[in-house]
């Protein structure tokens, strides 16, 4: 899809996508997770817009030596397209702009496709965190060395 443009995410993105969120994007946070991240001045967002519809998202939050990349997600009918991948390489230039060393996040185990995703951008994993997601899935530790 060469037809993908990518937008910091405003407030009224997130009012635009907040009633198909469960539905259309499947993802693991509630929505109220998502708008308070929009308002956290350590976190940055963008969004991926088709034919003028968000069809993904993306966040990072810095901290002091690292990026934490919070969240990715596509909506589910435009899956394995590119999106995530577009949505990815723009998250690794904004976080290498912002002269850190390491960009990581933590993908539930069962989660083949992301891990995929990621492997693809050269993240490399470093571990396992136990009973992550809701005290009983585990999660992979990923990290991208800039
Ligand atoms: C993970 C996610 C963001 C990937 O988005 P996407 O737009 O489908 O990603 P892409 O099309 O760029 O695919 C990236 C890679 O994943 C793999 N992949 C994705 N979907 C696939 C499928 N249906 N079958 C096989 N491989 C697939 C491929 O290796 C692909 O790279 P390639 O096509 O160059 O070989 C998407 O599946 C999603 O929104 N999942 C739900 C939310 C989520 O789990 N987020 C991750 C949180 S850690």
């Amino acid at each position: 899809m060469n037809n993908i443009q990518i937008f910091t995410m405003s407030l009224s993105d997130f009012y635009e996508i907040e009633p198909i969120y469960n539905s259309e994007f499947d993802d693991f946070w509630e929505t109220s997770i998502l708008k308070a991240e929009l308002e956290n001045t350590n976190s940055k967002y963008i969004i991926a817009r088709l034919d003028n519809q968000i069809v993904g998202f993306a966040g990072i939050w810095i901290s002091v030596d690292d990026i934490h990349i919070t969240n990715i997600a596509v909506k589910k009918s435009y899956r394995n397209n590119g999106i995530g991948s577009i949505l990815l390489e723009n998250l690794i230039i904004m976080s290498k702009k912002l002269n850190k060393s390491s960009l990581t996040l933590e993908v539930n185990t069962k989660n083949i496709y992301a891990q995929k995703l990621y492997l693809k951008f050269g993240f490399k994993n470093l571990g396992i965190r136990k009973k992550y997601y809701n005290g009983t899935e585990d999660a992979y530790i990923m990290t991208l060395y800039f």
